[in-house]
């Protein structure tokens, strides 16, 4: 018989054998992946759960929020600040930081996320998730603010996504490679399915929202349109196209097996950078595509480089097979000149 790897044995080897992370962050990620299995539960409900549907509210980036963006921030809240490892949280759905109340211990540790990703999805039974991302509090002291969060995305202690599609996964680096766990409902655990994921550095598969087209910056429409071209043009193959609306879903997809997703700036709104947020989305996505062999750029910048300025910052994204992505970071740096 297979030998069956958990997250927490998994987790506890990073510890004892790689001393790649403290307990606190193990016991810490633990939590995570229990809140996640949570989510995992009330997604798969569904209609039954009473879970479908819009919950009459905005976010602090004025998009209505759909009941599961709802619960599934409360069930990470809930399951995270009573446990000592975090002193405070920040998530897309919440407009300022949330600070772990006095009655608890306050760790070291700050958990930000996006606690529903796809939201667009959920309705229609489509594949979503949870994407996190973990930071070291910077100083001593034992209070905190925003100020703690604004770190770049090269200081994440850990990062991963769950997504739930037809199975649960849990996908998750502590900066030593990317590990991926199956989510066994008769058992109730995650199952180590995928170690040392590597992406493919060239890809015959893009990914981006077409309908914008005519709002993109040259060098993405360039980029773009010598893929459409295919064998007949300068790529000199031809390239297939998914887009899920879920960048877990995507991402997931491109971690399996190759790809480019891209979410750059466009015209339809000039004054924002891009439509996904660089703390919850794309920090911790860009942490895992790095540690599987791929980039992520904002098409000039490494992602992970960038220094954030606010909480709710938004970003231009290029993530995945690393030669795809070098080319559209090219592309704009040649019109830059
Ligand atoms: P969220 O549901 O957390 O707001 O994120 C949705 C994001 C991302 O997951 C996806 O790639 C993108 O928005 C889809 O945007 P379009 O609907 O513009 O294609
Ligand atoms: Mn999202
Ligand atoms: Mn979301």
């Amino acid at each position: 018989m297979t030998r069956r790897i958990s997250l927490t044995q998994y987790l506890v080897e990073q510890q004892r054998q790689h001393g790649r992370i403290p307990a606190e962050l193990r016991l810490l990620l633990e939590v995570v992946a229990r809140a996640c299995k949570r989510i995992a539960i009330s997604v798969n409900k569904g209609a039954l759960g009473d879970v479908l549907g819009t919950a009459g509210s905005e976010n602090v980036q004025g998009e209505v929020q759909k009941k599961l963006d709802i619960i599934a921030n409360e069930v990470l809240i809930e399951a995270n600040e009573w446990g000592g490892a975090l002193a405070g949280m920040a998530s897309e759905e919440m407009d300022g930081i949330h600070v772990v109340p006095n009655r608890y211990p306050r760790g070291e540790y700050l958990l930000l996320f996006d606690p529903l990703d796809g939201s667009s999805n959920i309705d229609v039974n489509v594949s979503i998730g949870t994407i996190f991302s973990v930071l070291k509090k910077p100083s001593d002291r034992p209070e905190i603010t925003v100020d703690d969060f604004l770190q770049p995305g090269s200081a994440q202690a850990a990062a991963g996504y769950c997504v739930y599609g037809p199975q649960s996964t849990l996908v998750l680096t502590v900066g030593d490679g990317v590990a991926m766990f199956t989510l066994d409902r008769e058992q109730g655990s995650w199952v180590l399915t995928a170690d040392n994921v590597q992406i493919p550095a060239d890809t015959q598969e893009f990914a981006i929202n077409m309908s914008n087209m005519r709002h993109w910056a040259p060098p993405v429409t360039r980029y773009i349109e010598e893929c459409l071209q295919g064998r007949d043009g300068p790529r000199g193959k031809d390239y297939n196209m998914r887009w899920i609306a879920s960048m877990v879903a995507d991402v997931h997809r491109i971690l399996s097996r190759g790809g480019v997703f891209l979410y750059p700036w466009d015209r339809r709104e000039p004054g924002k950078p891009g439509k996904l947020r660089l703390m919850y989305e794309a920090n911790p996505m860009g942490f895992l595509i790095e540690q599987a062999g791929g980039a992520a750029t904002n098409g000039r910048q490494r992602i992970l480089d960038l220094q954030p300025t606010q909480l709710h910052e938004r970003v231009s994204v290029v993530l995945g097979s690393r030669h795809e992505v070098e080319r559209v970071t090219r592309y704009h740096a040649e019109a830059d000149r």
